[in-house]
């Protein structure tokens, strides 16, 4: 199982101040040297924290790592990742006011718009993820929307799962757990590479680094850079690396 370390959260750091610190580069280093196997960063349309200068640089830089790069199915940061070549895209959804991804992305009404950005990605190389929530209806539209991989929204779970969470509920937590099995069951039996993230935190990722033969990869963000301000930032992913193995 391979670990997309997400570190929107360093350049979050970074936007607070507009400053050049915390560099992104060092960050994404530490995270190959505690054993990530690819970062993940997310070029928002409104450029809260990735700039478009960090993605041309990451790839640079480190040409031999897996980049996934996050981004809306428009066609202005379709053009940057054509020129950029990440190794793939998660197409998700993106609203102006909310703090972070909120749901998944709809593929059954999008199908049309998400059809043709995954087009003009192949024609780049690039592999095409969606990012969507554990549903049978939206597996199947990635499928035919002509995507190679779809992330599993795993919010939902996180959210009832964590005993410190003001939502915890174990019921809840179970039934989440439930449809990611089932949707990830499902996209894999249609040829799908199944994915998974957001809200994974060194607890909750073990009811999914468990079904050894469903996912292939966890994208962990937030979680992993809150850990690093403690005991540093390869430590941190180290010991979620760990975990997930
Ligand atoms: N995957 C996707 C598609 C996301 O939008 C995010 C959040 O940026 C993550 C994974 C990582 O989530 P978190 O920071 O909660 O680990």
């Amino acid at each position: 199982m391979r670990l997309g370390v997400n570190i929107d959260h360093i350049a979050t750091l970074r936007q607070a101040r507009k400053d050049v610190y915390p560099g992104l580069l060092a960050a994404a280093r530490e995270c190959l040297k505690g054993g990530a196997d690819g970062i993940t960063i997310h070029l928002r349309e409104d450029r809260r924290h990735i700039q478009d200068k960090d993605v041309f640089l990451l790839r640079q830089t480190f040409p031999e790592t897996h980049l996934n790069l996050e981004m809306a199915a428009v066609d202005s940061i379709a053009k940057i990742a054509c020129q950029v070549k990440p190794d793939s895209v998660c197409l998700v959804p993106e609203k102006r006011q909310e703090l972070t991804t909120e749901g998944g992305l709809d593929a059954k009404s999008g199908i049309k718009k998400i059809k043709s950005i995954s087009q003009k990605m192949r024609h780049s190389g690039i592999r095409v993820s969606l990012f969507i929530d554990p549903d049978a209806g939206q597996v199947r539209a990635a499928q035919e929307a002509g995507a190679d991989m779809v992330e599993l929204h795993t919010g939902a779970f996180a959210e009832y799962s964590d005993p410190q969470r003001p939502n915890f509920d174990r019921k809840r937590a179970r039934e989440e757990l439930q449809k990611l099995l089932s949707a990830a069951k499902l996209a894999k039996s249609l040829g799908l590479q199944v994915n998974a993230g957001h809200g994974l935190t060194y607890k909750n990722v073990r009811a999914l680094s468990g079904q050894k033969k469903l996912f292939t990869e966890f994208n962990i963000g937030h979680n992993i850079i809150a850990r690093a301000v403690l005991v540093g930032l390869k430590q941190a992913v180290s010991e979620m690396k760990e975990i997930i193995e």
